[in-house]
């Protein structure tokens, strides 16, 4: 039964039928009662002329005789099938091609109608049919509409929990004074580098927020070792670079793996020699290795409970001894080219 729209028409008329058929008798009668119908009935007379209307153009539904000379109806359905999904088909076929018939429903056919043609069952299979595809696409707009609504409040839960714990670092930040603002000018740096590297805009926004969120972990540590004044026991060191990996498993459940990974290695030495380091080279991610540049320079630039800053000249240097050792050296030659390093050979001087 066809279903009303607001102005009381049908939502199946005006809809484009395709009769397939090589006899033009056949092709004609069903054009003229479809016609009528409401419906914009198109025909083609072999199964290459049918593909080309199929191209064409959107076409909601195709009537497709079983038996034509060439390729048949039979052949024909299954690259209807897959090439225009969204196309009922309803096979056409002698009253004793029963069996094709219903070889042809289960190759993906919608229905089937006999002939010679009771017209009204035509009619009847048609408005049953394009009901059942009308249906299938509502469905799938639905899913569609709900799979982008958890997204988007996917992104919203993502963001709300960034900036939690944006927070929960610059409030540990606060809590020493020698490291307030550590992590907002390592992300600064570390974007920098990024830039210089021609990273793209998902890596960059990712660098972002690993360079942010690297020391999320020491939240973990206690904080007698955290702000101890002297130099630290093995023990003590040992308990305090497990912070790269407790900040990963907090964030984990939430962001994405390269956020995730930066955090985890971003005091991985480019050597391998790092504390229980598992992955060395170029196999540890980039970003952490940039973060590594962006964190020793910072760190040597700020002063320590346990040492004075260093000046920027200085640290250049020390980045440039330690290339290819604790750094990746590709990325010391664009912390070199950076203006972070400009800022620092017109520092030189003093
Ligand atoms: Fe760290």
């Amino acid at each position: 039964m066809k279903r009303p729209n607001g102005n009381g028409e049908s939502t199946l008329m005006h809809e484009v039928v395709l009769v397939v058929d090589d006899e033009a008798v056949i092709r004609q009668l069903l054009r003229v009662k479809l016609s009528r119908e409401g419906y914009n009935c198109q025909e083609a007379d072999n199964a290459e002329k049918a593909l080309s209307v199929l191209q064409s153009g959107p076409i909601a539904l195709v009537v497709l005789d079983v038996r034509m000379p060439g390729k048949s109806g039979i052949e024909l359905l299954p690259e209807i099938k897959s090439g225009f999904p969204d196309t009922a088909v309803i096979m056409a076929t002698a009253v004793n091609d029963i069996n094709v018939a219903v070889q042809c429903l289960k190759q993906g056919a919608d229905d089937y109608i006999c002939k010679p043609f009771n017209l009204e069952a035509v009619l009847l299979a048609i408005e049953r049919a394009l009901e059942k595809r009308h249906l299938k696409l509502e469905l799938r707009e639905y899913q569609q509409f709900l799979e982008e609504k958890v997204e988007q409040q996917m992104i919203e839960m993502r963001k709300l929990f960034l900036g939690a714990m944006e927070a929960l670092v610059s409030a540990l930040e606060a809590k020493d004074r020698y490291t307030g603002g550590h992590s907002r000018r390592v992300a600064d740096i570390a974007l920098a580098l990024g830039n210089e590297l021609g990273l793209s805009a998902h890596d960059m926004e990712a660098l972002r927020w690993g360079s942010l969120l690297h020391d999320v972990g020491k939240i973990a540590v206690q904080e007698a070792i955290q702000n101890k004044p002297g130099s630290l026991t093995p023990e003590e060191y040992e308990h305090v670079m497990t912070h790269a990996h407790v900040g990963a498993h907090i964030v984990q459940p939430v962001v994405n793996g390269k956020i995730v990974e930066i955090i985890e290695h971003h005091h991985d030495h480019y050597d391998g020699t790092g504390l229980h380091q598992v992955v060395a080279g170029d196999d540890i991610p980039l970003g952490a290795r940039i973060v590594a540049i962006a964190d020793a320079f910072d760190a040597m630039t700020s002063d320590r409970s346990y040492r004075p800053a260093m000046s920027i000249a200085e640290a250049v240097e020390e980045i440039k001894r330690y290339a290819g050792t604790q750094f990746d050296p590709v990325i010391v030659a664009a912390f070199l080219k950076s203006r972070v390093s400009e800022t620092a050979q017109a520092a030189e001087p003093l």
